[in-house]
């Protein structure tokens, strides 16, 4: 038997000093060892935070009730958590921990609530902007293993907001369904290219508990125009990521953390006939190459 005053020996020795191992000591028989580690590092965070915070019932009221209304807010498409965990940084920190990839490989960034599982597969030069809500420009790239070498008939999945800031699924009513989405297979030479509109930058839905939360520590948000693209290829580990257009506003204070400087690029205007015409547009016209760099699926 212990004779240390703070070793708990049952759940009626819980004090102050002794609540942490107490409670900790309650999940000597979770058979799943991961879950007995991660459930002990909770309850140990979380005491700690409790301690150094010191709530008064009221405010420890406030914050069940801020959790109730995240997820009584939550439906088949509002998914409020998700929000409260991108803007706490906390899905970038976790995107993080699990793409510690090799140097040279293409950043990650967050999924995001618009991605739809069927992008509609498309043909290399289509225009997926079917409003034509926006600034006409090209997009165009490679994706490449991490020497370099192309990467033919690997998929991208693509998919942004329009020169409003709204994704298709945002306003069904308004713009065409599937409106700014495609699934293309890079060319021998691992090129992809389509027409589009460049984005605007937008604001993360915050007609909910989420948006308080912004609003009550005067934070804005607004996530700064970006592309999404999912890249995968058999042989080679997926990238999900963004490219973020060069000079929007927000770029240093995306309300998600999103934001990597390797990323940004530029909506260049080229007047060159022959590129236009390989593009199947008049020139001038606007583009952004965005280049993607694949870990192979051996990588860590
Ligand atoms: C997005 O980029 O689509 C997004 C990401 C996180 C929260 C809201 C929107
Ligand atoms: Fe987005």
């Amino acid at each position: 038997m212990s004779t240390d005053p703070i070793a708990p020996q049952t759940t009626s020795d819980f004090s102050e000093e002794t609540a942490t191992a107490v409670v900790n000591a309650s999940w000597a028989n979770t058979p799943d060892g991961r879950l007995r580690d991660i459930l002990t590092s909770l309850v140990s965070h979380l005491h700690e935070f409790v301690r150094e915070i010191e709530p008064t019932h009221e405010e420890w009221q406030r914050g069940i009730d801020f959790l109730t209304a995240t997820g009584q807010k939550c439906d088949d498409v509002r998914q409020e958590f998700i929000m409260l965990s991108d803007v706490l940084g906390v899905s970038m920190l976790v995107d993080a921990i699990n793409n510690r990839k090799p140097p040279g490989v293409t950043e990650s960034t967050v999924l995001g609530p618009f991605h739809m599982v069927g992008s509609p597969p498309r043909p290399l030069g289509a225009d997926i902007s079917l409003d034509a809500n926006g600034q006409a420009c090209v997009v165009t790239g490679r994706v490449v293993d991490v020497d370099g070498q192309a990467l033919p008939g690997a998929l991208i999945d693509v998919w942004q907001a329009n020169g409003d800031g709204f994704y298709d699924v945002q306003q069904p009513d308004l713009q065409p369904e599937l409106n700014l989405r495609g699934l293309f297979t890079t060319d021998d030479d691992g090129r992809f290219w389509f027409r589009s509109v460049v984005p605007r930058y937008y604001p993360v839905p915050d007609d909910g508990p989420v948006g308080d939360l912004l609003r009550a520590t005067e934070r804005h948000p607004n996530r700064p125009a970006h592309i999404h693209f999912i890249a995968g290829r058999a042989g080679h580990q997926p990238v999900t990521t963004h490219l973020f257009v060069e000079g929007s506003p927000y770029l240093d204070s995306d309300a998600v953390f999103g934001v990597k400087r390797s990323l940004i690029r530029p909506v260049v205007e080229v007047d060159d006939t022959a590129r236009a015409a390989g593009f199947g547009v008049q020139a001038p016209f606007r583009l952004i190459e965005f280049d993607i760099v694949l870990p192979s699926a051996a990588s860590a």
